[in-house]
């Protein structure tokens, strides 16, 4: 938090006392308001390194890769941390994880990450998390309490139902494969999470990386939390809780009571807005507005990665798009919900496709 900004909230918090009011809220909020720092990270997510054979990797997702890890090593200032949103893999094989993860080898920044579908669902997260730890955890920085779930599981029934592992990984990989099955955290992750944030001063900023949406979006691609419900009911007594997800492969953003939610952007490709299919039923959130995309088969115009600014507990994310006008999201303060700062007039937009 900024001098300026602290004596803001001081002086707030004074003018209700001189009203004469019984304020011990605003009392407990100015001494809580300010127990983060400012601070910036980066983000890297969906990768979806896909092996050909031997030493052959598709070069189009190797690229995005190298250049999100070359770009956010030339970050000044630099970051506290990389964040890697998931995907790193498309078919969750050990050469595609091990050449994802020497790939990102030369970023000069501690890197947490988290799991996607396409890592997890050959052999049920056994050999990332050999290579990466935990599947879920929880670690503090400079006054932010920051959560990585595993949001990517699914129902035990369906787990088994099929009679290989690369059956299944591969139905789970196909977007609009009808044979999917939603994702979720699950029960047993939902008690580690109300556990954790027990501890957790409740005027704490949280943070939650998460690699699918933890919202309710449009089930026919996955895009799509199960229990996003019963998660926002544990987050439901922080003030101000961010989630910052990958898998969809496109900028979203919206403010659900005391979140906001952030999509990060692909290396490897971008995929439409379910908007764009007219007939079937989505709940894209509303405010957010469509990535300006002239050309759909033209990839690169779409994929890139974000470095994010917290402030006072708030997420500004700006997205470094590889052949795009950059955009940033940043958290209004006023309006209190996340506001694309560019690209709100709708004469800059190009109407999206319709797919029917
Ligand atoms: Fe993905
Ligand atoms: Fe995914």
């Amino acid at each position: 938090m900024t001098h300026s900004t602290s004596r803001r909230n001081f002086l707030k918090g004074a003018g209700t006392l001189t009203a004469g009011s019984l304020l011990p809220m605003s009392l407990i909020e100015l001494a809580f308001a300010d127990i983060s720092e400012n601070f910036t990270f980066a983000y890297i997510s969906d990768s979806h390194i896909q092996h050909i054979k031997g030493r052959e990797f598709v070069r189009n997702w190797d690229q995005g890769l190298k250049r999100a890890v070359a770009e956010t090593n030339l970050l000044s200032p630099k970051p506290d941390f990389v964040l890697y949103g998931g995907d790193i893999a498309q078919l969750g094989t050990k050469p595609e994880i091990d050449h994802g993860l020497e790939l990102l080898s030369p970023l000069r920044y501690k890197v947490y990450y988290a799991l996607g579908e396409h890592d997890y669902y050959l052999d049920l997260g056994e050999y990332w998390e050999r290579q990466l730890g935990p599947q879920y955890y929880s670690f503090d920085h400079k006054g932010v309490h920051f959560v990585v779930l595993n949001s990517i599981l699914t129902y035990e029934d369906w787990i088994k139902k099929w009679p290989t592992a690369e059956e299944r990984m591969a139905v789970m990989a196909g977007l609009d494969n009808p044979k999917g099955s939603p994702f979720m955290v699950g029960e047993a992750q939902r008690e580690w999470l109300r556990k954790d944030l027990d501890k957790v001063n409740k005027y704490r900023p949280v943070v939650i990386l998460s690699h699918s949406p933890l919202q309710k979006l449009f089930r026919n691609w996955n895009f799509w939390t199960e229990d996003a419900e019963e998660i926002r009911q544990i987050l439901h007594p922080f003030h101000k809780v961010t989630v910052i997800y990958g898998h969809v492969h496109q900028i979203q953003y919206n403010q659900i009571g005391n979140t906001s939610f952030h999509a990060a952007m692909a290396t490897a490709w971008p995929w439409p807005y379910p908007s764009s299919y007219a007939q079937a039923q989505n709940y894209m959130p509303k405010l957010t507005v469509p990535m300006n995309r002239a050309d759909p088969f033209f990839e690169r115009d779409a994929t890139g990665w974000q470095f994010i600014n917290i402030h006072s507990g708030n997420v500004d994310m700006h997205y470094t798009l590889y052949d795009n006008t950059n955009r940033v999201v940043a958290f209004n303060e006023r309006s209190g919900r996340p506001l694309d700062v560019a690209y709100q007039a709708s004469a800059n937009q190009i109407p999206p496709q319709k797919h029917f």
